[in-house]
């Protein structure tokens, strides 16, 4: 028995058969599936990355520590990036970036404020002071002596932070009572676990020790 050739399976014996317009539909398909989803993946990259300029570096004129700074920076930088980068001033830490911890505590026109949440264009024409100015030559401020006496560090990361946070607190209620440490210290975290020597370090200095 012979096998049908093609032509013999053609309607019009032209030699294309119905497998070969299956064959040809299919590719078809596939080509314009292709082309589609081609055009689908460019349209949802615009989507994704949308066509934005960075925004450009503008002046700014910050004063840390009685002194001023003139600096170029791009709006979205801010105070914690600007002092660690910019200044060199390395004391207040970068830990979480999302005022969680206290690490990055500065005070801005006296109050203690998390340095991560503040944009450092923000902060033109305020009072910006870190834990640096609290060294003069040899002689230190008593809130960090009192952390040397109580053994209010380990690992130190959180250090410069909460004795920012004490400063400031200490400031603003110089009889504190223990209460009133505990609470006014709760912005801060030790992951090492040294809030007790912190708590008797503040209660002294707020007996006037
Ligand atoms: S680094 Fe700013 S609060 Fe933790
Ligand atoms: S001393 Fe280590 S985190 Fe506080």
């Amino acid at each position: 028995m012979s096998t049908p050739d093609r032509d013999q399976n053609t309607a019009n014996g032209t030699g294309f058969s119905r497998r070969d317009f299956i064959r040809g539909s299919g590719a078809a398909m596939a080509a314009t599936a292709i082309a589609t989803s081609t055009v689908e993946a460019r349209a949802d990259d615009k989507a994704a990355k949308p066509n934005v300029k960075p925004a450009e570096a503008t002046e700014v004129t910050l004063t840390v520590n009685g002194k001023e700074h003139k600096l170029k920076l791009e709006p979205r930088v801010t105070l914690l990036d600007t002092l660690r980068t910019d200044l060199s001033l390395t004391g207040c830490k970068d830990v979480c970036d999302t005022a969680n911890c206290g690490a990055c505590t500065v005070h801005i026109d006296g109050k203690a404020v998390y340095a991560c949440t503040r944009l450092a264009h923000d902060c033109e024409g305020k009072k910006i002071t870190t834990v640096e100015s609290l060294k003069d030559g040899d002689k230190v401020d008593p809130v960090v002596s009192c952390f040397v006496k109580h053994d209010a560090s380990q690992c130190g990361f959180c250090t410069p932070g909460f004795v920012m946070a004490v400063r400031a607190f200490l400031n603003s209620k110089p009889k504190a009572s223990l209460d009133e440490v505990r609470k006014g210290l709760g912005g801060n975290i030790c992951r090492c676990g040294t809030y007790h020597g912190i708590t008797e370090c503040a209660l002294e200095m707020a007996k006037g020790g």
